[in-house]
């Protein structure tokens, strides 16, 4: 019998490159859900409104840009998929053009209205992570987690996947700390962990464990 009952959903925020994507990917397929990737509905809005050349600092301009394009987010067991008026950018999106001006367009009330909307048509269960999942999004999930690490352990997990040096990127990873502080909303009833001194299956398996009622918080 699955751990996860047919309408819950599982929330795992945290800041830029805490592993959380990753982490929710290997949760879902081991609860054989789906799993969502919030910041992709961001990145999706932020390539539209950066290939338009519109202003990210205007929220009507956004809106409107984002009104002529049809944006879909398909939850998957091995990882969900973003279409952009039908055309797979789930990858393309994570790019450096993409993360330096995304939390500019993630800001705006109205665009977190938008994601919002998108997140709550999906049809559950599925692990969903992002930023304010478990606080603003699904308040009501059973099972919320904030996965935490310093910097400079995010900087050298990122180094691993894009080319790119350690310092830079922690710089840059301190600079969206900063502007998506905002958002970085942990739930009041999420339980936190620090990912640093630990290894990706170590996370997945204390997430686990909790999801499936093992373990002590
Ligand atoms: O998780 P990510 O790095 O792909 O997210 C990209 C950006 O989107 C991030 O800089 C902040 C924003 N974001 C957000 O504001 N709220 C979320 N729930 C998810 C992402």
């Amino acid at each position: 019998m699955s751990a996860v009952g047919f309408d819950e959903v599982i929330t795992l925020d945290g800041p830029a490159a805490s592993g959380k994507s990753t982490v929710a990917r290997r949760v879902a397929a081991a609860l054989a859900v789906p799993c969502v990737s919030s910041g992709l509905l961001y990145r999706a809005a932020t390539a539209i409104v950066v290939a338009a050349g519109t202003d990210a600092d205007d929220p009507a301009a956004v809106l409107a840009t984002l009104g002529r394009h049809r944006v879909e987010l398909v939850p998957g067991v091995a990882g969900d998929v973003l279409r952009i008026d039908g055309r797979d950018v789930t990858r393309a999106v994570q790019s450096d053009e993409v993360d330096a001006v995304v939390s500019r367009v993630a800001v705006h009330p109205e665009v977190r209205a938008w994601v919002g909307e998108r997140l709550r048509e999906m049809p559950a269960p599925f692990v969903i992570d992002g930023r304010d999942m478990g606080s603003v999004v699904f308040p009501r999930a059973r099972h919320k987690f904030y996965l935490e690490a310093s910097p400079e352990v995010r900087a050298a997990r990122r180094v691993g996947e894009r080319a790119a040096d350690l310092a830079s990127v922690a710089e840059a990873i301190r600079r969206r700390d900063h502007l998506d502080a905002r958002q970085l909303a942990p739930a009041p009833d999420a339980q936190h962990l620090d990912t640093g001194p630990l290894t990706l299956d170590e996370v997945v398996d204390w997430v686990l464990a909790r999801v499936r009622g093992a373990g002590t918080p």
